[in-house]
């Protein structure tokens, strides 16, 4: 099979944010995403994880453009979008479409869900009146709504009605990339299984390329395809899903796992335990940001920040692992 071309590459994308800590004092550096790199190709899912504060949101305001990243490229289809205006192109905006984890938030009170899955293709398209109904139909059905719902509003719905309704507005345009912040974490247990199946029809029938963000490994686990382990706004391990979770390598990636009882293997019983709390990314501790949580912790580890290094098909930033 031919490999697919690159569709979106994240080229050591960094993020900081300036923050003030009261009155006259110097402005203090939020480091929120510190140097990411990745690629997405056609058809593929990353999966995101990592504990709350780590910096995926941000990185999603960054693919999504509704933030510029501070350094870095970020080519989408090969237009780098972080200089030159790249990002005002509409093309390339168009083809970038975002869900948020509370699609009550995310969609308007006001409208009915017709007039919102309708104002895209009013916006980008020269499509009449009649040929939007019939899109909006249509990718309602996709959704696994009906014709009917088209003229209710938002309150009227379940939680997951309403992510499926967000999907809809999401996939009206035909996006090359999705990018999916959290999409099931409001919703039921019961009820994630079927967005998350949703997802992946969609994929299959549109080609659609995910970067899908949670904290929880056990939502990945049926939908990534690669897989991208964040600690403090940095990438500890990237890789194939299944390689990472047969055989993690960064100690974090291990708790992670070790924490996630669906994934956690039957031969692993034992539980690695994580003690303290994610640093500030406004003091990062020196060295490995993850040292000072660490159980192999080593005295390098402590002064000297680890590189990602290719270990065993994937890259893993630790002093420790393969050696
Ligand atoms: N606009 C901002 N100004 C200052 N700091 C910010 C801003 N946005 C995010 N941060 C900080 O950047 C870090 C990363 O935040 P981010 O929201 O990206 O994390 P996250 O991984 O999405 O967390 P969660 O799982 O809770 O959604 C946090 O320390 C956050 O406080
Ligand atoms: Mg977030």
């Amino acid at each position: 099979m031919k490999p697919e071309p690159t569709l979106l590459e994240a080229d050591n994308l960094t993020r900081h944010y300036f923050v003030s800590q009261g009155f006259l004092r110097e402005k203090a550096v939020v480091k929120a995403l510190n140097g990411v790199s990745f690629t997405l190709t056609r058809g593929r899912t990353l999966a995101v994880v990592g504990e709350s504060g780590c910096g995926k949101s941000t990185l999603a305001r960054q693919l999504t453009m509704i933030e510029a990243p501070t350094t870095g490229r970020l080519l989408i289809e090969g237009v780098d979008v972080a200089s030159n205006g790249g990002a005002r192109n509409p093309t390339i905006r168009r083809g970038v479409q975002m869900v948020f984890q509370n699609p009550y938030a995310s969609l308007n009170p006001r409208k009915t869900i017709d007039s919102t899955l309708q104002e895209p293709l009013f916006i980008n398209t020269a499509l009449t009146r009649a040929e939007r109904r019939e899109q909006v139909d249509a990718m309602l059905a996709r959704v696994g709504l009906r014709p009917e719902h088209a003229q209710r509003y938002p309150h009227m719905f379940s939680g997951g009605q309403r992510q499926r309704v967000a999907i809809a507005r999401a996939m009206m345009l035909g996006p090359a990339i999705v990018v999916a912040d959290e999409p099931v974490s409001a919703l039921d247990v019961s009820i994630q299984a079927q967005i998350l199946n949703l997802f992946m029809d969609l994929q299959e029938s549109y080609g659609t390329s995910y970067v899908f963000i949670s904290h929880n490994l056990g939502v990945v686990e049926h939908v990534a395809d690669d897989l991208l382990v964040m600690y403090l706004g940095s990438t500890v391990e990237y890789g194939d899903k299944q390689e990472i979770f047969n055989q993690p390598l960064h100690p974090y990636t291990k708790v992670l796992i070790s924490a996630t009882p669906a994934i956690r293997q039957q031969d692993r019983k034992e539980r690695m335990r994580i003690i303290g709390e994610l640093p500030s990314p406004l003091n990062p501790p020196p060295g490995c940001a993850f040292s000072p949580r660490c159980p192999f912790a080593e005295q390098r580890c402590h002064n000297e920040a680890p590189a990602l290094r290719k270990i065993a098909g994937r890259l893993v930033a630790c002093h420790v692992v393969g050696r």
